[in-house]
């Protein structure tokens, strides 16, 4: 489990970023498609998505500055954001914006569906971002995406993201920075 959660933490952070920091002007630029509704909606700005990527990234870097030091203090083996031809940079960009760009995708099917801004779509809501990240570090890092994402993380993460989110969205919602508690 600690070693999912790792693994995930660039992954994760961005979606609380962009919460926290987001606002302004959004992606879409206000558009509506044919249907009348919005592209993606006031929900997904440019300053969430920038701002999100660096700090997913700034963390894994961080993340890998602590690896030798962490390693002393427990038995467990960290698993570290390289290996062999994969550049760590890459690898964390692409877990940082997999996990928005899987929101936005989430986001614009939500709009197809008529739903406002903020609706919830159970579980998809909790798994778009993990979907984003997954698909976006097999595709750019397949040999380090399959060297530490095998079926047991993956399962781990299926299970505690959804468990997670909901917390830190509860947290988020009581210290005022997300309208919804999901
Ligand atoms: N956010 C942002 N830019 C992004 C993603 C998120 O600014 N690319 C901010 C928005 O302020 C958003 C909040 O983070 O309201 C919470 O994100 P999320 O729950 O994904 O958006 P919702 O407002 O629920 O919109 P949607 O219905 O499209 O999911
Ligand atoms: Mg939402």
């Amino acid at each position: 489990m600690i070693i999912a959660v790792w693994l995930m933490l660039p992954a994760y952070v961005p979606n609380s970023m962009a919460a926290v920091f987001g606002g302004g002007r959004p992606i879409d630029g206000g558009r509506v498609l044919k249907d009348g509704q919005r592209i993606l909606g006031d929900g997904k700005t440019y300053r969430g998505l920038f701002v999100g990527i660096a700090c997913g990234v700034l963390l894994g870097l961080l993340q890998m500055a602590l690896l030798n030091s962490l390693s002393e203090f427990t038995d467990i083996s960290l698993p570290s954001f390289s290996y062999r031809g994969s550049h760590t940079i890459v690898i964390l960009f692409s877990l940082a914006s997999g996990s928005l760009f899987g929101d936005m995708f989430k986001s614009f099917f939500k709009r197809r569906f008529g739903m406002k801004r903020g609706a919830s779509l159970p579980l998809v809501d909790q798994l778009d971002f993990v979907l984003g990240a997954w698909t976006f570090t097999y595709l750019s890092s397949p040999e380090w995406f399959l060297m530490n994402f095998n079926r047991n993380i993956m399962v781990t993460v299926l299970i505690i993201t959804p468990l997670l989110h909901l917390t830190t969205n509860v947290v988020g919602y009581f210290i005022g920075v997300k309208k919804e508690p999901w």
